[in-house]
């Protein structure tokens, strides 16, 4: 990929100028769900370019007021890209602010190696992810002692589409605990594959901006998973989690079982 930015750099001038270009995940929505990195690096950015379609706007208040703040919904790569470069070269702190986690459906990859390309350094400060927070809202622990230990973090196929190994009824085949991102589009066909693999009735958490002062949750059964999510019209910023373990149950771990001696807890 060509990307076109200006050579002359005031960085090359004086290092101390150098700044690495930060990739911070903004977490959910809520402000204090940032990690104090994230809120710190925020706090001090001369520059924030911003995924405005997914990022709560409350985040960005956290600017100072001379920051210049870019959204980047209108943008493709080839425009973002030169504006982080230039601005890096230009001794900006610059954050590139992306909702959730960076690991997750982020897209940071592809402006990472253009600014490698570009010998630009990077920094990535991560966040808590869509799912994680769901969960939270729920009080729900994903992972439950003889029930599933597994929690799978996938995709509808949809217009993007994913490797044929990771094809949604595959993923479903494992019975774990499912999170869904970037599904709610395809809800009808994503209900009836789930329900070759789970039961009618496992629950369903239909997370709608967890955690932005709008939250919707609600948990159904698996059979009315397409229905309710059609009567709210959900299709954007929206997270299923599939799971047994939402069924809570009072299976308990053991870990904190008198007869399971450990490192810590030595047998006497
Ligand atoms: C491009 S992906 C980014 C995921 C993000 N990096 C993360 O870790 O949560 C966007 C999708 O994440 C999910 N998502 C992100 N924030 C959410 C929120 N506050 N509530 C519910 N779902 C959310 C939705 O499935 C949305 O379509």
């Amino acid at each position: 990929m060509v990307v076109e930015a200006t050579t002359t750099t005031a960085s090359d001038s004086n290092p101390k100028l150098s700044h690495p270009v930060c990739f911070v995940g903004a977490g959910p929505g809520a402000e204090d769900l940032l990690t104090l990195r994230a809120a710190d690096r925020l706090r001090h950015a001369d520059v924030l370019i911003w995924t405005d379609s997914l990022v709560c706007p409350r985040i960005t208040t956290l600017a100072p007021d001379h920051c210049e703040r870019i959204r980047t919904s209108t943008l493709t790569l080839e425009e973002m890209l030169p504006l982080l470069i230039n601005r890096q070269r230009q001794g900006a702190k610059v954050v590139r602010l992306h909702d959730g986690d960076t690991a997750l459906y982020s897209a940071i990859n592809e402006q990472i190696c253009a600014l490698n390309d570009a010998d630009i350094p990077v920094e990535v400060v991560p966040g808590v992810s869509a799912y994680q927070a769901a969960a939270a809202s729920l009080s729900s622990e994903l992972t439950i002692p003889g029930v599933v230990q597994t929690i799978v973090l996938g995709r509808a196929g949809g217009r993007t589409g994913v490797p044929p190994s990771e094809e949604l009824d595959r993923l479903a085949a494992l019975g774990a605990s499912l999170c869904l991102y970037l599904s709610a589009r395809h809800i009808d066909e994503v209900q009836t594959t789930l329900q070759h693999h789970y039961p009618d009735d496992t629950p369903v958490a239909i997370a709608y901006r967890v955690s932005w002062p709008d939250e919707l949750i609600s948990v159904v059964p698996l059979s009315q998973m397409a229905t309710a999510s059609q009567e709210r019209q959900l299709i954007r910023t929206t997270l299923y989690i599939i799971s047994p373990a939402l069924n809570g149950g009072r299976k308990r771990s053991r870990l904190y079982s008198p007869d399971h001696d450990h490192l810590f807890r030595p047998s006497h």
